[in-house]
């Protein structure tokens, strides 16, 4: 027999710290309670195990001053509301980060659009943060993201802190409320708002999927080659190293060659309902 834990296994973590996001999201830090966190690319994800009630897979947020992951999750079953629910000091087990990140380097030197939908800024966060890190490497980066109301956005010091450090930042809402002065409407309402390249421009895009559908068709009218629009895909994720068929979509394993793809791709797959 050789040593070690078997790599299906998740090593355990230790929540360090838990912010609400708002009522049913919260981001964890979770640091591992031995050596060092695995280092990760923008647009990975880690499998997440709530001790007695489930595994799920959970997109990097960013890393921790500490050096911990962050997570960002919403409730919205059992396993998220358990993981929800954990408290600094509580310990859920993790595996990975696992998939295909956002194509920074295929990014470099052409403008970048990123465009959000809700709760998909968080596996855009790493990656605005990195496009920032390295201002120089890439030309204007506008960030738009949709929220169902403005009480809902996420991550509102992150965007306020990336307009200053010079992205083109933009928010749009569905449901405005009475303090909302912005622009009503879907993501795509924001694509004529900034300016890019078409020709020499890179997108990442996140959000449910008739979000992405939409931004990444408007976007190729525009001028964008569909091989430079990135999509981030979700799907039902069991083992999350290519081996139980759970995440499988069309000729693709989601959690292997994806979760990030190509819109030219995929865009065959996700013109047929329900696959
Ligand atoms: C690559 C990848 C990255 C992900 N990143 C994140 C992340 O960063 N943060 C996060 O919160 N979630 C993320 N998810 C989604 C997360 O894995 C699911 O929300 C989770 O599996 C739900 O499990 P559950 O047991 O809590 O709920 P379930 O019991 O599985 O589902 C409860 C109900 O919620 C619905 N539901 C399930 N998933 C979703 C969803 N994504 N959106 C809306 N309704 C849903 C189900 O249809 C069902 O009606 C990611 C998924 C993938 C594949
Ligand atoms: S989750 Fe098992 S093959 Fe992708």
């Amino acid at each position: 027999m050789t040593g070690g834990p078997h790599p299906m296994t998740p090593a355990p973590y230790r929540v360090r710290s838990r912010r609400p996001d708002r009522a049913d999201t919260v981001t964890l830090t979770l640091e591992p309670v031995r050596g060092d966190c695995p280092p990760f690319r923008p647009g990975q994800f880690t499998m997440l195990y709530a001790p007695g009630v489930g595994e799920i897979a959970v997109s990097i947020s960013g890393r921790a001053r500490s050096g911990g992951y962050t997570q960002t999750i919403r409730a919205v079953g059992a396993v998220s509301a358990a993981l929800c629910g954990k408290r600094p000091g509580d310990v859920v087990g993790l595996r990975g980060p696992y998939g295909q990140g956002w194509g920074l380097r295929a990014a470099a030197g052409l403008d970048v659009v990123v465009a959000a939908g809700g709760l998909g800024l968080a596996p855009l966060r790493p990656v605005v943060r990195a496009l920032l890190r390295d201002r120089p490497g890439y030309g204007r980066v506008s960030v738009i993201a949709g929220s169902r109301a403005p009480g809902l956005l996420l991550f509102r010091r992150d965007l306020a802190c990336w307009a200053r450090q010079g992205a083109d930042v933009r928010v749009i809402v569905d449901h405005p409320d009475h303090t909302w002065r912005g622009p009503v409407g879907l993501v795509t309402g924001l694509i004529d708002r900034v300016v890019f390249e078409p020709r020499r421009t890179y997108a990442f895009v996140c959000g449910p999927e008739a979000m992405m559908r939409k931004t990444a068709a408007e976007l190729v009218r525009r001028g964008v080659a569909p091989g430079r629009v990135e999509l981030s895909l979700e799907r039902n994720m069991k083992c999350a190293v290519a081996r139980c068929g759970h995440c499988q979509f069309g000729p693709l394993f989601v959690c292997e060659d994806g979760p990030v793809l190509p819109y030219d791709r995929v865009a065959p797959m996700l013109a047929v309902a329900e696959l």
